[in-house]
């Protein structure tokens, strides 16, 4: 009779976890109309600003979910974090940040203005940091790219991810500006890429498409040292955990991770395709998705998610 006592989720009431899910998910609707769908990369444009999904992997490995958990959109910046973990792999992290800096920032993603004084990029998150990141994984053409995509594919163990073609030729036919950046940091002689498939492997991480429930086991992974939610070990790495959790605060929301991380303080990343993954230490992921962006680039409802998510399970680490 006392197997009957012993919770099955990894918290101690798993329908309060989902009664919490279902409204939170509710409330964060009213915010759709706060911001708005990416539309710099003309495909972007196309998504719809109506879905809403949250997902969480509980402690114990279990899936939660509510809404629009099966969306798919494309990862877009949050590939930077799957980028830099090979990246530190390969090279080590004295290698990789002797390359760029471990500062946040209170400039947009796309921002170079610290490459006119710096001569490397201010951190691994923002754009020009992740296309050196990405430009240092070993390999010819698109075999960073690969890597990324098999280690994404490992992480959710899904095998149905896969590049959104229409995405990704529009981020290389309008990404002047990354374009740019990557020819002034080849010229800082950050790396040593022969041509621009390197850039094009920035462009195809950012186009892989995912969904909310992917982005959660993203954040449990993280959050156990690199454990999968089924317990396989394979990639298990505490250091570069750590690391990645440190970054992703300091950084992870661009020049809104301040204020994100006093409200609500835990290490996460946004994309500009309106997902976020978040990564409560030695606990919990959590995947929020909607495309209605705020000036910085953070899906508005996604952000409330997380703070309504961050007070009521009382998941800051602060
Ligand atoms: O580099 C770009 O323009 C985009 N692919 C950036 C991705 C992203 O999510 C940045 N910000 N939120």
């Amino acid at each position: 009779f006392l197997l009957v006592l012993v919770p099955k989720s990894g918290f101690a009431q798993g329908s309060k976890i989902d009664q919490l899910l279902f409204s939170t998910l509710i409330e964060s609707k009213a915010y759709i109309d706060k911001g708005k769908v990416a539309d710099y990369i003309p495909e972007l444009s196309k998504a719809n600003k109506n879905l809403v999904g949250v997902a969480l992997v509980d402690s114990l490995g279990n899936l939660h979910t509510k809404g629009d958990t099966k969306s798919k959109f494309t990862m877009q910046s949050i590939s930077k974090v799957i980028a830099l973990m090979l990246a530190v792999e390969e090279r080590g992290e004295k290698y990789v940040f002797e390359r760029m800096g471990y500062y946040g920032t209170d400039k947009p993603f796309n921002s170079f203005e610290a490459l006119e004084y710096r001569h490397k990029p201010l951190n691994p998150m923002m754009n020009a940091g992740a296309i050196v990141t990405t430009a240092l994984i070993k390999g010819k053409d698109d075999e960073a790219y690969k890597k990324i995509l098999e280690r994404v594919r490992y992480i959710t163990k899904n095998e149905d991810i896969n590049i959104n073609e229409a995405v990704y030729q529009s981020e290389k036919e309008t990404g002047n500006r990354n374009r740019g950046m990557f020819y002034l940091l080849k010229n800082f002689g950050l790396f040593d890429a022969e041509n621009e498939e390197s850039l094009n492997n920035y462009f195809r991480q950012c186009s892989i498409e995912v969904n909310a429930e992917d982005l959660a086991k993203i954040g449990y992974f993280f959050a156990h040292n690199g454990t999968r939610f089924d317990g396989d070990k394979t990639f298990y790495n505490p250091e570069i955990s750590k690391l990645i959790k440190s970054i992703m605060l300091t950084a992870g929301m661009y020049d809104y991770s301040g204020e994100y991380s006093s409200k609500i303080g835990i290490p996460s990343k946004s994309g500009v395709g309106g997902g976020i993954m978040a990564s409560v230490p030695g606990k919990i992921g959590i995947g929020t998705f909607n495309p209605s962006l705020d000036e910085q680039g953070n899906s508005v409802p996604g952000l409330y998610i997380m703070e309504k998510l961050s007070k009521e399970l009382n998941l800051s680490i602060f």
